[in-house]
């Protein structure tokens, strides 16, 4: 996957969820652990796709995904949705993850990907996502 932030000077999207990044998230580099990044993303996309299915969903498929830069401990990590298509059942959110450092001037992208949700009942079944 060829991703490079030279050609995305700002986020695209909506922020929807931003945190901290903390000693606990951090792999044996000091650095944060990928699969905490996309454990954010995830739930990030989850929000914004709640909000258009007016309920519950579910992850069914997540995008390749190519990491940028590490991600310090202490910097704030912002994800942005854009929900780039509604089907009958399934909402698709291009996601990216930028993060800023205090000591940084502006913030940076690490990564994005596209993420699949299904909008489903209360017993798990796929439900039409009402216009
Ligand atoms: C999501 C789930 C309910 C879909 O069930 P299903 O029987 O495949 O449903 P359907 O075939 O009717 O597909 C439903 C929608 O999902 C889409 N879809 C299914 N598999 C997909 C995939 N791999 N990638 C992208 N979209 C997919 C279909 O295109 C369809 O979209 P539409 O209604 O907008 O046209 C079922 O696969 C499931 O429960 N998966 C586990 C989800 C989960 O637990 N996720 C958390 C991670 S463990």
């Amino acid at each position: 996957m060829d991703i490079s932030d030279e050609q995305d000077p700002c986020p695209t999207g909506e922020l929807v969820l931003q945190t901290l990044a903390l000693p606990k998230d951090t792999n044996s580099n000091g650095d944060v652990f990928g699969g905490w990044l996309m454990s954010t993303m995830d739930l990030a996309g989850a929000i914004a796709a709640r909000e258009v299915a007016k309920g519950r969903v579910t992850t069914v498929s997540v995008g390749a995904m190519a990491f940028l830069r590490p991600v310090p401990v202490g910097a704030t990590v912002s994800c942005y949705c854009e929900i780039s298509n509604v089907g009958r059942s399934s909402l698709t959110c291009n996601l990216e993850v930028w993060v800023k450092h205090y000591k940084w001037e502006s913030q940076q992208k690490v990564t994005e990907t596209e993420i699949v949700y299904v909008a489903i009942d209360d017993v798990g079944r796929t439900r039409p996502i009402s216009s």
